[in-house]
């Protein structure tokens, strides 16, 4: 039987990129965001190239813990095991310190930091009645490094690699290996597009001129691509990689070297 992911966060951008490349490389596929429509939409494309029995589409808050619990209990009663977990979903909201919002703080810490937690612990309870299993957290350069005017961000990915290196700890006699990706800029992603504006005006120039800033400090000299992403996540959820846990894999062209 083909092994099972679970992408929380999996309705749209890198999330629904992962998703479909995931299946096509042989996976089942629960796909849950927030956004159910996006999620459906996603689940119904890799559905056309696969099936309907690949695929399952879940609305869910990574960050209630009931709706956590029922969107693993769906994808474990759907499919009956679940061999990785992607932990994508992610908000970013710059501002400078002086002015950064405590409601802005208290989200990024919820979605980027909480609802990984919180989709760890409980995957963690299949994973451990299977003795297998992958748990990977999208993080982010800033996630290593500070970042300017990111403070909410930054903090919370920094928070995930603790707990993605004590997850390791927790979970290496079940067989289940932990990581943390760090990506570096998605410089064609509404993400980092949206923050354009923000950044324009921390660097003091016009905004079609940012992008290329950011591509002069990636040593390869070109943003991260979605398809970097899986490259690497494929091979960390891989038997291949059996002998690594708790590691924040660096997927920055060169710009983060620790
Ligand atoms: N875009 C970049 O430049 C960049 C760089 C480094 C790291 N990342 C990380 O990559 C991941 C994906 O980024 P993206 O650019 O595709 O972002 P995105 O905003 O397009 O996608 C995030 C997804 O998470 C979902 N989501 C948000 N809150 C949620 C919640 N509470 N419960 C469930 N789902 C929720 C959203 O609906 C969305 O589908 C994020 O973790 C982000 O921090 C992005």
């Amino acid at each position: 039987m083909s092994k099972v992911a679970l992408i929380v966060g999996g309705g749209q951008n890198l999330g629904a990129f992962l998703s479909k490349g995931l299946a096509d490389d042989g996976y089942r596929v629960a796909v849950a965001d927030l956004n159910g429509s996006n999620a459906e939409h996603t689940a119904g494309e890799i559905a056309e190239r696969h099936g309907a029995d690949h695929v399952l589409a879940i609305q869910a808050n990574a960050t209630d813990e009931a709706d956590v619990r029922r969107m693993v209990r769906a994808t474990d009663e759907q499919f009956g095991r679940i061999d990785l977990m992607v932990y994508n979903a992610g908000v970013a909201q710059a501002s400078k310190i002086d002015v950064f919002p405590l409601d802005a703080w208290q989200r990024s810490i919820q979605v980027n930091l909480t609802g990984y937690f919180l989709c760890a612990r409980e995957v963690s309870k299949v994973m451990i009645r299977q003795n297998s299993g992958c748990i990977i957290q999208i993080n982010s350069k800033s996630g290593k490094v500070g970042s300017k005017h990111n403070s909410g961000y930054s903090a919370a990915k920094f928070g995930g690699i603790g707990l993605t290196q004590s997850l390791a700890l927790d979970l290496a006699e079940h067989n289940i290996t932990v990581h943390s990706l760090m990506l570096g800029n998605l410089l064609k992603s509404p993400m980092f597009q949206s923050l354009l504006p923000q950044y324009a005006i921390k660097l003091g120039i016009p905004e079609e001129d940012v992008e290329q800033v950011y591509i002069d400090k990636v040593p390869l000299k070109r943003g991260c691509d979605y398809q970097d992403v899986l490259n690497v996540l494929k091979f960390y959820a891989s038997d291949a990689a059996s002998y690594c846990t708790g590691q924040s894999i660096n997927i920055t062209g060169g710009q983060v070297m620790f």
